[in-house]
């Protein structure tokens, strides 16, 4: 069998990261191996995020330079594919109509298939989604290292009124926990550390009985495995259960990344988050008391339709009285579809600029703050590899999932390293081994 050449761009979220491993692992089979260079591709694939609009405009800028290839060699195919193509497949076709290929998320599978198929002048256009697939036979190509990201569960069932997901990803379904635990323990045989578990609502995973808490225990009885790391759950998800299970397991990160969107109750309430400002707090007191030291991070969207003056500061005023360890922070952007659409968009760019400049500016402050706090202290770091700046430096995360940046000191990638921090920066953690 000739070998082809496959080359995927991927945007969007770690689940986005985690199907391109997938496609890869559906072609292998098929005779195709991925490639790094879209000049050496025989199939150029965008697999798309639809989060945002400046996502989907990303994308279809990138087609614009991308369609070239397909002068450059005949039988060149171009395909999107990911939640785009499932929001956006006509206008897609309108705006791209030199697209061979459009592949929603539940999709992946017919693509070997579609491949083969006879060239045909029409596009070929998959998009039907299906509650049932979760791909759990399938064996996705890695990449190497000591982290691997294992899809637990796919799709959304909680409709916050600002989000594209439920559309473009369907319905909540998991992985069942026998071939999962499988697959997790075929990947500490291979060398991998840590498995980081995905899926918009992780921590709503479910096999009859079995729920996230069960999940993790199971998890954590695998040898090889050193560390577990899961993203992201939702703040109404989160039992008793799961957080006496995080406090119990010594492999579970003490580190959560917990969206709070916003922290106004009528801007919360609309978002239909399914929770209150006061829940949330209770909620934080609960983990840092149950995890002493845990690391959380958040999400915030400004400038959702109705946003006031008062109901950004009260987010403000949330970030400090919380200090995260760090936040992602977004303007609010209207997507076709869902509820939240139907409001318009009622803060101007300028204001939501304003806004988010100033919880960026303040989240940046704390974030540096609460790093200096490890100045003296000695970290248990597990090492990635060399350090991004520094020539003979080593970079790691340590169990809160700060990069940790040291002085080569011989220790490979996958070992356990005490790090002692002598300085900090609002992303990083700087020191030497011990
Ligand atoms: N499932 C995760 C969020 C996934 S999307 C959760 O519920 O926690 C990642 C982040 O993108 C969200 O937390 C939200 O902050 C942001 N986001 C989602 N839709 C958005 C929109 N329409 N405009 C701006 N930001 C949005
Ligand atoms: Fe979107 Fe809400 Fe689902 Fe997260 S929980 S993916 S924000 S609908
Ligand atoms: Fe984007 Fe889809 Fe992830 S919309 S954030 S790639 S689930």
């Amino acid at each position: 069998m000739d070998t082809r050449k496959v080359y995927i761009e991927t945007y969007g979220c770690q689940m986005n990261i985690a199907d391109t491993e997938l496609l890869v692992g559906l072609l292998k089979p098929h005779g195709y191996e991925p490639t790094q260079k879209a000049e050496q591709a025989d199939v150029i694939l965008l697999n798309t995020c639809a989060i945002r609009e400046h996502a989907e405009e990303r994308v279809l800028k990138r087609l614009s330079e991308l369609v070239r290839h397909k002068a450059r060699k005949s039988g060149v195919l171009l395909g999107v594919t990911g939640c785009m193509a499932q929001h956006h497949r006509e206008q897609l076709l309108d705006k791209a109509p030199y697209l061979d290929l459009i592949l929603g998320p539940d999709a992946y599978r017919t693509l070997p298939n579609l491949l083969a198929q006879e060239e045909t002048d029409a596009p070929l256009v998959a998009v039907r989604l299906d509650r049932d697939e979760t791909y759990e036979d399938i064996t996705p190509v890695r990449a190497e290292g000591i982290r691997a990201w294992v899809t637990v569960m796919r799709g959304c069932d909680k409709f916050c009124t600002f989000c594209i997901v439920p559309y473009v990803r369907g319905r909540e379904r998991s992985v069942p926990l026998k071939p999962l635990l499988g697959q997790v323990r075929e990947l500490a045989e291979q060398g991998y550390k840590e498995v980081v578990y995905l899926g918009q609502t992780v921590n709503a995973y479910r096999d009859g009985e079995f729920d996230f808490a069960d999940l993790l225990r199971q998890t954590a009885k695998i040898d090889g495995i050193e560390r577990i790391r899961f993203t992201s759950p939702h703040p109404s998800d989160i039992s008793e259960r799961m957080i006496e299970t995080m406090a119990m397991l010594p492999k579970v990160s003490p580190y959560l990344h917990l969206p709070v969107q916003s922290a106004s109750n009528r801007v919360l309430e609309r978002m239909e988050r399914g929770y209150t400002v006061e829940q949330y707090a209770d909620l934080v007191g609960r983990l840092r008391r149950a995890i002493p030291g845990i690391a959380l991070s958040t999400d915030i969207i400004a400038g959702f339709p109705g946003e006031d003056a008062d109901d950004f500061h009260a987010t403000r005023d949330f970030l400090e009285r919380i200090r995260y360890d760090f936040a992602f922070m977004f303007k609010y952007s209207a997507r076709e579809g869902t509820k939240a659409h139907k409001w318009g968009d009622t803060v101007t760019e300028d204001e939501k600029g304003r806004r988010l400049q100033a919880i960026i500016a303040l989240q940046e402050r704390i974030s540096g703050e609460v790093n200096q706090a490890f100045i003296g202290q000695t970290v248990e770091v597990l090492v990635e590899g060399p350090a991004k700046r520094q020539a003979d430096w080593l970079s790691g995360k340590n169990g809160q999932f700060k990069t940790v940046v040291f002085p080569g000191n011989g220790a490979q990638p996958g070992t356990l390293v005490s790090v002692r921090v002598a300085t900090t920066t609002a992303h990083t953690l700087i020191g030497v081994a011990v």
